[in-house]
């Protein structure tokens, strides 16, 4: 049976970071992939540019965990300046995009690179496609054996892994397997059923960073202008802790773009989204201020609602936003402006109801586009069950879980695969300082 101090289960970005560190730090490490091709997760990231860390840094504040502190130590131990300095050091190309976002100047590919020389370098064996059938423990401690390379491959067997390719034995297992999202190209549960075959505690999957999808026949006339955008500000009634103000996107089947996304990570079923319009100033002030003709605006008091909904909104939103206000604007008997009415024309509670309306537009999604279409999965193994310094399972010692597969979700923006690399980092230097 061959022996390794480290056998890896998932071949991602979490996955090939950390066999890459353990076998530079002198461990014999094998990774073990079920797809045909590795890190496929990687090479589409991005739009294929791969926003692989976030310059503004990372801080628990940008994750969604159960406990939002896990996150720190590995964070703090490794963060996005170590990951930068080794793209730099390879000469990666890479440019900001917005607010602190790093993408590859060229291909995705640049990355996975990256984290193949890291393998390489440290005598990684990288084998795939090859499945897991089953992990064992066994309970006797094995002889110790050496590779030409002086490496012990083991000093104590904790773990059995068999394989499509054979029975591996290891020291150390660390389980990369990631999310749910995307199964067409390797996603799997391995990671909750092997948590879940062991007694661990897991925080139930969702799908998360994904598009909402609205069936509400009153959508029909937005659903009309698929394809536009604009800044707002976005959030979910009735919960103060997510705020985003991002583009966003307006689809045939309901909602995307960066606002969405982001706010679909805290969203749950049944809940009705607060989308501010106009995010940077008091809607209700500026109209009554234009009616009454104190505004700088170049629209007074002649100039007809929709022209001025039209000058803060893209104008086809405009149109249809007052045609259809939902929500709350037509609400407590108080007669809503026409689009075509004067402002002089309009009564100021109806306009102060417009402008509350353009702050709170209240939209409820029917459901998400699922893990077809989502970037993360938010959930997994609790962090109750893990040593954050180490990501050492509390109950297996020996087995490490990393990436995505845990309870820390990162916010869109390089966060996810940070997260990745300071997780993998984490595990990687406990098992090479035998920790
Ligand atoms: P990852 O998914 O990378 O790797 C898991 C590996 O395990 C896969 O190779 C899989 O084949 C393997 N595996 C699964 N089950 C297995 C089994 N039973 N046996 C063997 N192998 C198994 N994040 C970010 O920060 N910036 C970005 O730009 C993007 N963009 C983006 C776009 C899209 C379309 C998606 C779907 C996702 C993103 N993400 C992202 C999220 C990011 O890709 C993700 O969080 C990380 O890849 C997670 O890294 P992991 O190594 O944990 O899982």
């Amino acid at each position: 049976m061959e022996r390794f101090d480290v056998a890896v289960i998932g071949g991602g970005a979490a996955g090939l970071y950390c066999a890459g560190i353990a076998g530079q730090r002198g461990l014999k490490v094998v990774v073990l992939d079920h797809a045909r091709k590795l890190a496929e997760k990687i090479r589409i990231s991005g739009g294929g540019r791969c926003n692989f860390t976030n310059r503004a840094g990372a801080d628990p504040s940008r994750y969604l965990s159960g406990d939002p502190d896990f996150a720190r130590p590995a964070l703090a131990a490794h963060p996005p300046e170590a990951f930068i300095a080794q793209v730099k050091a390879r000469g990666i190309g890479y440019h900001e995009k917005h607010r602190g976002q790093l993408f590859c100047d060229t291909a995705s590919q640049r990355i996975i690179d990256l984290l193949l020389d890291g393998c390489a370098r440290g005598r990684v064996s990288v084998r795939h496609p090859v499945e897991v059938v089953a992990v064992t423990q066994p309970a006797a401690a094995s002889a110790v054996k050496r590779d030409e390379a002086g490496r012990s491959g083991a000093g104590r067997v904790r773990f059995e892994l068999q394989t499509s390719a054979g029975v591996l034995a290891a020291r150390h297992l660390v389980i990369a397997t990631g999310g749910l999202s995307i199964p067409a190209i390797g996603a799997s549960d391995f990671g909750w059923r092997l948590a879940a075959a062991w007694g661990l505690r897991t925080v139930a999957p969702r799908a998360g960073l994904v598009p909402f999808t609205i069936t509400d026949p009153a959508w029909e006339p937005f659903a009309a202008l698929s394809g536009l955008s604009l800044p707002v500000r976005i959030g979910v009634a009735g919960l103060a802790e997510a705020r985003f103000d991002e583009d966003l996107l307006l689809t045939h089947r309901g909602l995307s773009g960066p606002a969405a996304l982001q706010i679909s990570s805290f969203w749950r079923p049944g809940q009705t989204l607060a989308i501010n319009l106009l995010p940077d100033f008091d809607a209700a002030q500026a109209l009554l201020a234009i009616r009454a003709g104190r505004a700088d605006a170049a629209a007074g008091p002649g100039a007809r609602l929709s022209t001025v909904v039209g000058g803060w909104l893209p104008r086809r939103l405009a149109a249809v936003w007052l045609a259809h206000p939902g929500g709350a604007a037509g609400a407590r008997g108080i007669r809503m402006p026409a689009a075509e009415d004067r402002m002089a024309a309009c009564a100021e509670d109806g306009l102060r109801r417009v402008g509350q309306a353009l702050a709170a537009w209240n939209v409820r999604p029917a459901g998400t586009e699922g893990y077809r279409k989502a970037e993360v999965t938010v959930g997994g193994v609790a962090t109750s069950e893990l040593d954050p310094r180490t990501l050492e399972c509390h109950r297996v010692p020996g087995c490490h879980f990393i990436g995505e597969v845990v309870d820390v979700t990162g916010w869109l923006g390089g966060y996810n695969f940070q997260w990745a690399w300071s997780s993998g980092y984490a595990a990687a230097l406990a098992m090479s300082s035998g920790r």
